[in-house]
């Protein structure tokens, strides 16, 4: 394609910026500076703007390094897995590290533009996200109740199963009574926050300007989580038809996928589920029929952590460099293009046909306790059975790991794990008996947040995995606030050693100090979160902090 080609296809697109550096991107293998020149005077972006923008994304190549440089998950889980000698092994085609590109589960995978290499035993190749493994007690699922049901990614695989049920309901039942069924059965935001979707979706409703978009949060950047995409892998169906409910429900007739950049597969799963919900006029001018109209658009992340914060997405959807917004205004009236727009994540989105075909009271009572439904956790790291484990919430840690997921691999135990991805911190000893609902694990200091749990048993250096998360934060952080830019940065720099005080109390005291005003002045989640790890550390580690800060030179 000639570049006025690659532009006047996307140019009439809504958020077409991305669109079209890729289509620029797979053509030539890498970002040219002409191909940048011609963007910006297309979308009329400043040069320099679009440079800035351009650079900050990862996988987006300009020079030596290019599409198909091989890239390699540095991440907490694969650097136990030897990914270090791995890229080491590859450094004659000029490997380079990456952050968790989401496959906790698998062995360590391999970036090359679009295609993704699992490495094992000599062997590379790509596959779909493993199965959840089903619980070993027979719990009741919900999200994953059907998701193992032959060809259940195809359009009649999926409706074999109750497949758009949820969305007749939903058209026979109205807005305000999907809102209410939705508020009944305690629907939280899965994608970290727990937002109520019910009151989120409210809003929506009553916001006044138009046109309304549902947004989809599939951008799943945090290290250790992998439950959004063996969704997008196995029941692309379930976020389509969440998000027409979404869309009919808020009066929103647009829809938006914002798909990270490491789930080339999942794109194309995707993209062929809404050919099919196309052509059987599931999406379209007339939903199954009626005088409602809803269309979905796909887009592209180019790896950026902080494109997962929702309004960094929406900058990155609309063009803007991906930086975090301040708020208020919310999404719910000033998102996607300043209008109303309801960003779900995945997980959200594709449990709502479920709770509409079984009802509020059902989803309330899978939780455990005075706990509404369940979650998906994804675990992974020193545990004999990784995966997604949709667990009722209130479920005791201790049960999650050893009886579901096995335990430690034989001849260990369990020394800490992470929560939250690397978000919420460690949690170890008998902060282990904790039962799983976000209260319960605040109470402890830490986050549940999306439920990613990576296990470290008692052979690993902890000040050696909070070094590599703390280097990971201090590398997404945006740099839009500079106590978040520069605290990450210099906790990292405490944890690599060599700097800073060498006297345990002045060291304790200077993180305190940082991490106080990380949390009260940073603009969003990340600047706020990212201390959790260090502080965690010192709580259940203080000999190893202590002998690590020694080898500080005074
Ligand atoms: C640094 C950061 C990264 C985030 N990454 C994601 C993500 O990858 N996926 C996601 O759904 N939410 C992510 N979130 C949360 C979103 O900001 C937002 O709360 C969520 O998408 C709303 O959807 P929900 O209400 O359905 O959970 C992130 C938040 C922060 C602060
Ligand atoms: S807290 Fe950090 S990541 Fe968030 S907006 Fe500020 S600098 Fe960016």
């Amino acid at each position: 394609m000639t570049d006025s080609e690659i532009i006047s296809d996307w140019a009439g697109q809504p958020a077409p910026l991305l669109g079209i550096l890729h289509a620029f991107h797979d053509r030539d293998g890498a970002l040219t500076d002409d191909a940048i020149r011609a963007t910006s005077l297309a979308l009329r972006i400043p040069l320099s703007d679009l440079y800035g923008t351009v650079t900050f994304y990862h996988h987006l190549s300009r020079g030596e390094v290019t599409r198909d440089t091989p890239r390699v998950c540095v991440g907490p889980v694969c650097r136990q897995r030897g990914s270090e000698r791995l890229l080491e092994g590859l450094s004659d085609e000029g490997a380079i590290p990456m952050a968790c590109p989401g496959r906790c589960d698998d062995p360590v995978p391999v970036i090359r533009g679009d295609r993704v290499e699992i490495v094992a035993d000599g062997a590379s190749h790509d596959r779909a996200s493993p199965l959840p493994p089903v619980n070993p007690v027979g719990r009741e699922e919900c999200i994953f109740a059907d998701i193992r049901a032959p060809r259940r990614f195809t359009l009649d695989g999926y409706k074999k199963t109750g497949g758009y049920e949820g969305l007749k309901k939903a058209i026979e039942m109205g807005p305000e009574a999907v809102i209410h069924e939705l508020t009944e059965a305690s629907l939280a935001g899965r994608g970290g926050a727990g937002f109520p979707t019910g009151r989120k979706w409210q809003a929506v409703k009553g916001a006044a300007e138009e046109p309304k978009s549902i947004v989809c949060n599939a951008d799943e950047g945090e290290p250790g989580c992998f439950q959004d995409r063996v969704i997008l892998d196995h029941d692309p169906h379930a976020l389509i038809e969440g998000m027409v409910i979404a869309g009919l429900t808020t009066g929103a007739r647009r829809g938006f996928i914002y798909l990270r950049y490491e789930y080339p597969r999942a794109r194309d799963v995707l993209s062929a589920a809404i050919r099919q919900a196309e052509d059987a006029g599931v999406l379209g001018d007339h939903v199954l029929g009626s005088d409602y109209a809803f269309k979905i658009h796909v887009g592209r992340g180019g790896g950026a952590y902080i494109g997962g914060e929702g309004t960094s997405l929406l900058n990155s959807l609309e063009g803007k460099h991906p930086y975090p917004r301040n708020r208020p205004p919310y999404p719910v009236t000033n998102g996607f293009e300043d209008l109303p727009t309801a960003v779900n994540n995945v997980e959200t989105l594709a449990v709502v046909p479920q709770i509409l075909r079984r009802g509020a009271a059902w989803h309330v009572g899978l939780g455990l306790g005075d706990n509404a439904g369940t979650k998906v956790v994804s675990v992974s790291g020193d545990i004999r059975h990784p995966g997604n484990y949709e667990i009722p919430v209130g479920l005791p840690l201790r049960t999650l790991l050893d009886e579901w997921a096995g335990g430690a691999p034989d001849g260990h135990s369990i020394q800490a794990v992470t929560m939250a991805g690397v978000s919420g911190g460690f949690l170890s000893g008998e902060d282990l008996d904790v039962t799983l609902d976000e209260p319960s694990v605040r109470e402890k200091g830490a986050l549940l947040g999306a439920a990613g749990i990576m296990v470290f048993d008692d052979s690993r250096d902890m000040v050696d995995v909070a070094r590599s998360v703390m280097h990971f934060f201090s590398e997404e952080s945006c740099g839009k606030c500079f106590p978040c830019r520069i605290g990450t940065r210099r906790m990292y720099e405490r944890l690599e050693g060599g700097q800073g005080p060498s006297e345990i109390k002045e060291w304790r005291a200077e993180i305190e100090d940082m991490a106080f005003t990380m949390r009260a002045t940073s603009a969003c989640g990340l600047g706020q979160a990212a201390p959790l790890i260090i502080e965690s550390l010192d709580r259940y580690f203080p000999d190893a902090v202590e002998q690590h800060v020694m080898k500080t030179p005074s």
